[in-house]
């Protein structure tokens, strides 16, 4: 299969009170693990970059190595642009032949940032491709960007309705409590409000910072409209510690070939964990 967008594989998730996992995709040993742990489960999957990401991997690259996963894939997959910070950025992921952005104008003042959001869905949705936009502020950090939790706000209802309203997007991120990163103790969801903003968008909600939210939370979640959870941080987490760990018993291990499998089949395992952990 070509990569498809996310439109159809989020309403169905929407639909059906479950969601579709969105991997922070940085290299080929990581796409290759979610799709693995994705065509183990069986479900369509989501392989997520920001700018700095492709920057790294390179455009060229990123999006032969997201199309030959999906064309191999016997799930359909999906290559999404996560926290577009401009207009600019978005565009060239549209160009490369990204499937779904994500423009993040949550920084912005309010009314910049419908702006901001409405111009990029005229854009996008002229070719079809959906966009997913956040407004509130959700702390932590993610790449270069850095929110103290202590200055993240909660998205207010009566503006959400308005933003998606005014924006026409396709799905949107709340701020309800979960921050980037690692954190430093349970973070408390704010469910009366992601029910409350669910209510009155009435459409596909994404959880942003999932790594470390609780199974039962983000389980929670699904009831109140969370279509998309966004997993970078553990996927991180555990690739770093395997490879440490290898390199401690095998100092002298020399072949990327072997160092990189134990990292690979640990995060099959735990996109897999992950998936199962989304479905109805
Ligand atoms: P974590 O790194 O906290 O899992 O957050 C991922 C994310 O929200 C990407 O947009
Ligand atoms: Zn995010």
């Amino acid at each position: 299969m070509t990569l498809v967008t996310t439109t159809e594989m989020l309403q169905d998730a929407y639909q059906n009170n479950y969601a579709i996992g969105a991997f922070g995709a940085h290299n080929l040993e990581v796409i290759k693990a979610i799709i693995a742990g994705a065509e183990k489960e069986g479900v369509p999957v989501i392989l997520q970059t920001t700018a700095s990401t492709y920057k790294y991997v390179e455009m060229s690259y990123m999006i032969a190595l997201a199309k030959a996963a999906a064309e191999q894939a016997k799930v359909p997959v999906a290559l999404h642009l996560d926290h577009g910070e401009s207009f600019k950025v978005v565009m060239e992921c549209l160009r490369a032949g990204y499937t779904s952005v994500m423009i993040d104008g949550s920084h912005l003042p309010f009314e910049e940032n419908i702006q901001l959001v409405k111009k990029v869905v005229e854009a996008a949705n002229a070719i079809n491709i959906p966009v997913e936009a956040e407004l509130g502020t959700i702390g932590g950090v993610e790449d270069d960007l850095q929110v103290d939790e202590q200055n993240a706000f909660f998205t207010d209802p009566e503006l959400a309705e308005r933003f998606v309203k005014e924006t026409g997007i396709q799905s949107f991120a709340p701020a309800f409590g979960t921050a980037h990163g690692k954190y430093k103790q349970e973070p408390k969801l704010q469910f009366e409000l992601l029910e409350e903003i669910h209510r009155v968008t009435n459409l596909p909600l994404v959880m942003h910072g999932a790594s470390g939210v609780s199974e039962a939370s983000v389980r929670k979640s699904l009831q109140y409209g969370i279509a998309k959870v966004n997993f970078s941080t553990e996927l991180k987490d555990l690739f770093a510690e395997q490879l440490r760990a290898f390199f401690l018993e095998n100092p002298n291990e020399n072949d990327p070939r072997k160092y990189f499998l134990p990292a690979r089949e640990a995060l099959i395992e735990l996109v897999q964990q992950k998936i199962v952990m989304l479905q109805k």
